[in-house]
């Protein structure tokens, strides 16, 4: 499947909800993916493709999205999904590849992120690409959990 990698446009925002919310308990709000579009640090993504289409013909192209804040020598992902119907064909490794690649040619010294101690999935993506555990936040998401500090540092 031929993945493409593009910036986020206000269009994009009810597929990327829509994303967001099959994928998190507590899924952002459309006024805070606006909110992300208009700041200058921040950064919104979309992986699309032409081949393929998450839930059978629907109209949504958009596969995935990542945001990311760089700020100073550090890119901070703050919000990674993909489509549940479109997981595990490499989507969510293109869109990290794209926050590295471009985190790296502007210098930045470090890609940190944090995760739910329960998200093996997303533990595994991150290490697949060489982020290392850093720090527990005890209770961080709520009672029981805990939430992982990650980290990419570039030598
Ligand atoms: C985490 C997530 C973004 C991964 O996206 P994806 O497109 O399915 O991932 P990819 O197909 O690119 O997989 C890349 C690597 O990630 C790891 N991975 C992805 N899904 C995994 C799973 N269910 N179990 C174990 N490892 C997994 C594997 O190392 C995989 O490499 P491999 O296929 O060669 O084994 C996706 O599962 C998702 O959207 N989850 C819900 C939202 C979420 O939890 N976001 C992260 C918040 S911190």
């Amino acid at each position: 499947m031929a993945i493409q990698i593009r910036d986020a446009t206000s269009r994009d925002l009810p597929h990327i909800l829509e994303i967001e919310r099959l994928s998190f308990p507590s899924p952002w709000t459309l006024a805070s993916f606006k909110r992300e579009l208009t700041l200058p640090f921040s950064r919104v993504i979309v992986a699309i493709s032409e081949d393929y289409t998450p839930n059978r013909g629907a109209t949504s192209p958009i596969l995935g999205f990542l945001c990311r804040w760089l700020i100073a020598d550090e890119c901070h992902i703050l919000n990674i999904a993909v489509h549940p119907d479109a997981r595990r064909l490499g989507v969510g490794a293109m869109l990290m590849i794209e926050a590295i690649r471009e985190a790296q040619a502007e210098r930045a010294e470090l890609v940190t992120l944090e995760v739910r101690r329960s998200n093996l999935a997303a533990r595994q993506l991150y290490r697949k690409f060489g982020f290392e555990e850093r720090r527990l936040k005890k209770n961080y998401y709520g009672p029981g959990e805990d939430a992982i500090i990650m980290e990419l540092r570039f030598d």
